[in-house]
């Protein structure tokens, strides 16, 4: 249930937008002060803002100013009272995504509500050839119940794929539960999967149901499957042979009825060479592996994607924003070495600092050099080896030998280095 903020000071009327919000089927939270909302809230917790404009203090409009002061991209509904017109229009430049003039009906705030939040689950955006056909075989494989080994770059959707697949399956109506095997310590991960019994260890005051139960006639996701400890994958290995979980200091096995799907953006058969995944596991989980190409290999996705973004934005900011052909080429020419979440996360920038609804080409793009992700450094050796030795002199205040020193090279390697960088007159 997606939570919802509502912002009035009139308790009457908060109450009575609590129980709408109820019945849309999202979880409200009120607060009575828009003040208080700022100060003890983290408002990109909610997927929704609605506030009434006539408020003491702070009135609705420099609420809504205050949210996007702070970067803040959450949808807010402005709530105005009979005949104020303007100060609907002025919310809405302001960034509001739609606003409801009292008295409006139960109808007419489910309306909008659906509109700013349409049911994203799954939005899939695939227009490059190849996707379009990893598509089409993702539908087949999910009718059926395999187990689907997802591998690809961070970044290129495999969780977005995943979720597709369990959409598409019989098993649609029961939970898809995922659960993130590089995150946590293994004894903690053992009891996320399998769940214990109260009292099992210290600190397990009460009873918890796992994941793989908690998935039951649904779909569990595996992700990052390769960072699970060796012992850990034998009762991994075994609750998926036997189709049962043992909880921690259970007494039988408990029968689960779970569909696996695991991801990994690490060479799986690697790591069986390398003695750190399980071959028998590898195996029972690589019945069906769907590789996801990073985005440099389907460059034709980029601009439907970036289409895909925009438009999600501009609903939650009642805007309507474009992109300007320059801005589309640079975005085509651009490296996304963070793939589709590089690219999103981009979008979102962009519009954050756009000045108008025509979204250009950065000026500066020092501002938006993300960190390259570890697994794939955007340099060279040569440009690592530069930044190094760089950093060191910077450290050490330019002398040179005390920078050879620390990096095992001889004063003379450090002059040629910067003689071959064209810094060699910082020499003296
Ligand atoms: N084909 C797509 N259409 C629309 N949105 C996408 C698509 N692929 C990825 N995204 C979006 O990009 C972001 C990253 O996707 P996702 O989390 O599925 O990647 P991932 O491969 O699981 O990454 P990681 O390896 O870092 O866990 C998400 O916000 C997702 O909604
Ligand atoms: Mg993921």
């Amino acid at each position: 249930m997606k939570p919802v903020l509502i912002v009035d000071d009139e308790a009457h009327m908060a109450e009575a937008l609590s129980e709408a919000v109820k019945r849309c089927g999202l979880l409200p939270t009120v607060m009575n002060s828009p003040v208080d909302a700022l100060l003890k809230l983290n408002l990109l917790d909610y997927s929704l803002i609605l506030t009434d404009m006539k408020m003491p203090k702070m009135d609705g409009l420099e609420f809504l100013k205050e949210i996007r002061k702070r970067g803040v991209f959450v949808p807010v509904i402005v709530i105005t009272g009979y005949g104020t017109v303007e100060n609907a229009v002025e919310a809405m430049k302001l960034g509001a995504a739609d606003y409801l003039m009292k008295p409006f009906s139960f109808e007419a705030l489910k309306s909008v509500i659906e509109r700013i939040m349409p049911s994203e689950d799954t939005d899939l955006v695939a227009a490059a050839p190849v996707m379009k056909k990893l598509v089409a075989m993702v539908k087949e494989v999910a009718a059926s119940d395999i187990t689907v080994l997802l591998t690809g770059e961070s970044g290129t959707g495999k969780e977005v794929i995943a979720r597709h697949i369990h959409k598409h399956s019989l098993r649609s109506s029961a939970a898809f539960v995922a659960i993130n095997c590089a995150a946590i310590s293994e004894s903690l991960l053992e009891s996320e999967l399998f769940g214990h019994e109260k009292g099992a260890f210290t600190g397990a005051s009460e009873k918890r149901i796992g994941k793989f139960e908690l998935a039951n006639k649904g779909t569990l996701l595996l992700d990052e499957v390769s960072e699970m400890a060796f012992q850990l994958q034998a009762k991994l290995l075994r609750a998926i042979q036997e189709r049962e979980v043992d909880r921690i200091g259970g007494k039988a096995p408990i029968p689960v009825d779970t569909r696996i799907i695991a991801t990994t953006n690490k060479d799986l058969l690697q790591e069986v060479k390398a003695g750190r995944f399980r071959e028998d596991l590898f195996y029972r989980l690589n019945v069906f592996p769907i590789r996801i190409p990073p985005l440099r290999e389907r460059k034709e996705d980029i601009a439907p994607l970036a289409e895909f973004f925009i438009a999600k934005l501009s609903a939650k900011m009642g805007r309507g924003y474009s992109m300007s052909p320059e801005f589309s080429r640079y975005l085509q020419q651009r490296q996304w070495n963070g793939n589709v979440r590089e690219l999103e996360n981009f979008i979102y920038r962009t519009v954050v600092i756009a000045k108008s609804e025509t979204l250009l080409p950065p000026e500066d793009e020092f501002e938006y050099k993300t960190e390259e992700p570890r697994e794939t450094p955007g340099g060279t050796v040569k440009d690592m080896e530069r930044e190094l030795i760089l950093s060191t002199l910077e450290e050490t205040g330019w002398n040179k030998t005390k920078a050879a020193e620390k990096l095992g090279l001889s004063v003379r390697t450090i002059r040629n280095k910067l003689k071959e960088y064209d810094l060699d007159k910082k020499d003296d």
